[in-house]
């Protein structure tokens, strides 16, 4: 593969390795990472890189926090799972913890993002039969064109990316779509009464960093009380201070009946997610009803607790406005022809690509790569930029000098 270019004989080995025994579910950037630490990974051949995607927002806190790790090694030695058929320890203290941090009644613990998707649907399915009064097996679940939340088969049958779905069908019934950052659509769905829920991003992530006009989610929010319809919030990517707020609905300072958060739950050490509603939602779901074998594993509440702690003690929301802006300000000040639009909100930022060529956004790429700076398009024409929260103002301004090099390389 062409791309392979400026890939050390070292590194090499390990891209065939993938190649040959690994299925290809995957078009990574060729650069072999061992090692990460605060805003910089390092390859197999000890090249330092800025790290600009932070593991797609998993990776806020920096790499290998020094206190997130230290607790997962701490916890890790002591009890990491004890499944749900017993109690442990931490279980409570971090339920306790999350809910009071984010101030719902509960909260119900999973793993990866997709099933905090899975885990906000059914609920939104129950809390519809059994409160909205929607008959049995009616409910309908609306989403936004562009969205992302996944890749289990109730994600993809939302998804309007063929790349997601092509060729998984038959998909999930009982779903519908409204175009992004349109009330006007969404008001004329929301009026069906079989409607249980409209499950939204704050920011698209995946679709390229794309921002609402002010005022969606506050419309979100009042359209779906007028028609006592659940708002669920996808805040996986957007939230716990990638934004420079805690979560992207702060920005408007609505607060969802559902919100699911993941990634930077675990700082980028474990698959953590959490669903987290008040009672009316939550208390629905019977013993037996829904869970997951490591969902609220003693590890995970240990590390998520931490994670949480020094997202405040750190105050990386106040450092992730404050970054964002620098870094969307030195973006445009490059005058680059080749970017159309910067855009952003805190460290969650995209430049979008001016240029007929398609393959030019994976060229800048892997010039940034060779320069020291790793970032991935996306749908094409986008490049996300998202260090992690703990950036410096002159980490920032030696980046976008990198960005500005690797600019001039294709121009
Ligand atoms: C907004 C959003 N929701 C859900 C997910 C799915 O998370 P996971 O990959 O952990 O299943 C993602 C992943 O990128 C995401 O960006």
């Amino acid at each position: 593969m062409s791309s392979n270019h400026n890939v050390s004989a070292n590194a090499l080995k390990y891209l065939e390795l993938e190649d040959k025994f690994g299925a290809h579910n995957y078009h990574p950037i060729p650069v072999v990472l061992e090692k990460g630490e605060g805003v910089y990974l390092y390859d197999v051949d000890g090249k330092k890189y800025f790290d600009f995607l932070s593991g797609y927002s998993a990776v806020n806190q920096g790499h290998c926090h020094p206190e997130i790790v230290k607790t997962l090694q701490t916890q890790a030695s002591k009890l990491t799972l004890t499944s749900r058929a017993f109690h442990n320890n931490l279980l409570g203290e971090y339920e306790a913890y999350i809910t009071s941090y984010f101030g719902y009644d509960k909260v119900l613990p999973m793993n990866t993002g997709v099933e905090g998707g899975e885990t906000a649907i059914k609920l939104a399915r129950r809390w519809g039969y059994n409160v909205k009064g929607i008959p049995e097996n009616n409910a309908k679940i609306i989403f936004a064109e562009g969205n992302f939340w996944g890749r289990t088969l109730a994600a993809i049958s939302s998804s309007t990316d063929p790349s997601s779905f092509k060729g998984f069908g038959p998909f999930m019934p009982g779903f519908g779509l409204v175009p992004y950052n349109n009330l006007v659509a969404l008001e004329k769905e929301l009026k069906d009464n079989n409607v249980a829920a409209f499950m939204v991003e704050p920011i698209q992530g995946e679709a390229g960093v794309v921002l609402p006009d002010d005022g969606y989610l506050k419309g979100v929010r009042d359209l779906c009380t007028k028609y006592n319809v659940l708002f669920i919030a996808d805040e996986i990517q957007t939230g716990l201070a990638r934004t420079g707020k805690m979560l992207a609905c702060d920005h408007e300072n609505v607060r969802p009946d559902i919100l699911i958060l993941g990634k930077a739950l675990s700082g980028g050490t474990l698959p953590i997610s959490a669903v987290l509603a008040d009672d009316i939602v939550m208390m629905q779901i019977k013993p037996g009803e829904h869970g997951s074998t490591y969902g609220g594993n003693p590890l995970a509440c240990a590390v998520a607790m931490k994670s949480l702690e020094v997202l405040k003690s750190e105050n990386m929301a106040e450092n992730a406005h404050a970054m964002g802006q620098l870094l969307r300000t030195e973006l445009e000040k490059l005058n680059s022809p080749l970017i159309k639009l910067v855009r952003g909100r805190g460290l969650l930022n995209a430049i979008v690509i001016d240029h007929k060529d398609p393959e030019i956004s994976w060229e800048l790429c892997l010039h940034l790569r060779d320069l020291g700076l790793l970032a991935k398009p996306t749908h094409g024409d986008k490049i996300r930029f998202a260090p992690p929260l703990i950036i410096n103002e002159s980490q920032i301004k030696e980046a976008v000098q990198i960005i500005s090099e690797a600019l001039k390389k294709i121009a």
